[in-house]
């Protein structure tokens, strides 16, 4: 400690300011969940996954869970992208070992039950946990680990209410996107101006980095993919950085494939989360800094542990030397993982 200024600013909020880190700092997605005991404790504790969700005092314990085992360089939020529209008065619920299930949006009327009126009164446990977990770290952490706040993107949360669940598809949800481009648009709409809400009011929280999981980015064609990934990420990175210029957001529009570039330069994004499936020097190369990569270590690989977890990060690490970076995964940590594998992944970048 005793260190001022500079040496003060925590090394993912450096990354993300357009700096080459190095080692780089860390964090995974997923990193709170079911391959944690600790975790599975609190589940049971709190009953349902979204109790959990609106339970300040068990969220924020969850969010920090994984950064007093391991010690990472952002704590996410413990939340999920599905909560805005809960809070919207969707009805929502997780079906045990089915994922989550929502009344099918198919209509006009359906939409108009909408209320975003809802939002910031319903969302008011989330912000407390997104208080409690920046006094923790602030106390514990200072000048480590950042607080990340999160929401779903438009389309992505359009995927599942659209569809009523998940799908590899979403057939319904691309069909609505040609057919009923007015009732799609209203629905894109609305939730564009709910997600501004909701990360303003995260930020307001404590939140110091957001980011936006779109999730079946993947799953459009070019054409509705600049409309419904690119435009609306646009708009929300837009709105947040008129307000508060100094909060990095870090966009994650998976399996985007080529589209990833485009998506970098016309969102104004400060990080971009790359998946499992884009060769990391060739989006090294696609999307220059100042704007961050962040990813894409094959979960598979952390389960499997071992030489393959060894020789997968340490490409990812050669190709992403000297630019702006932050060591993620491609995608959520899966449940099977031995937690002693993400330890033993930890000491490998921590050595880079
Ligand atoms: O640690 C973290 O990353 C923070 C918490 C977080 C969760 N979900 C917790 C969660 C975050 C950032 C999410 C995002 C999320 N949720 C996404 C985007 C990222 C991705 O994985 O593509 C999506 C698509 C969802 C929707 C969702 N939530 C599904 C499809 C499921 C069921 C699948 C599953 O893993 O069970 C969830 C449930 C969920 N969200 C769990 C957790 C820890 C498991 C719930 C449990 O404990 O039973």
């Amino acid at each position: 400690m005793g260190d001022e200024g500079q040496g003060m600013t925590k090394p993912i909020l450096r990354a993300l300011a357009g700096e080459a880190v190095w080692p780089p700092p860390l964090w995974l997605m997923r990193q709170a969940g079911r391959y944690l005991p600790e975790y599975r404790a609190i589940r049971a504790e709190a009953g349902d996954f979204i109790s959990l969700c609106i339970n300040p005092k068990l969220a924020a314990e969850v969010t920090l869970q994984p950064i007093r085992r391991y010690g990472m360089d952002a704590a996410i939020l413990f939340s999920d992208i599905l909560m805005l529209p809960w809070a919207l008065g969707y009805g929502l619920r997780f079906a045990e070992g089915e994922g989550p299930v929502l009344p099918p949006l198919r209509d006009a009327a359906t939409l108009a039950t909408l209320d975003s009126a809802r939002v910031p009164g319903a969302i008011e446990p989330i912000l407390e946990t997104v208080r409690r977990v920046r006094v923790e770290l602030d106390a514990t952490r200072p000048g480590e680990t950042a607080l990340i706040g999160f929401a779903g993107a438009p389309f992505t949360v359009a995927c599942y209410m659209v569809e009523g669940h998940g799908s590899k598809e979403f057939g319904a949800v691309r069909g609505m996107a040609y057919r009923d481009p007015a009732l799609f648009g209203g629905l894109m709409d609305i939730l564009t101006k709910a997600t501004i809400v909701y990360l303003s009011a995260q930020i307001e929280a404590g939140a110091e980095v957001v980011m936006l999981f779109d999730s079946w980015a993947g799953v459009l064609p070019p054409l509705l993919f600049a409309a419904h990934v690119i435009e609306p990420a646009r708009q929300i990175v837009a709105a947040l950085r008129q307000r508060y210029p100094h909060v990095p957001v870090i966009g994650f529009p998976r399996l985007g494939g080529l589209s990833i570039a485009d998506y970098a330069r016309v969102t104004g994004v400060q990080g971009l989360g790359l998946d499992t499936t884009v060769d990391p020097a060739l989006a090294s190369a696609l999307v220059p800094g100042p704007v961050a990569l962040q990813g894409n270590l094959d979960p598979l690989a952390v389960e499997a542990g071992g030489p393959a977890m060894r020789e997968a990060t340490g490409k990812i690490l050669a190709a992403m030397r000297g630019r702006p970076f932050v060591f993620n995964l491609g995608h959520g940590i899966v449940p099977s993982t031995p937690p002693e594998n993400v330890a033993a992944l930890v000491g490998l970048v921590r050595a880079a």
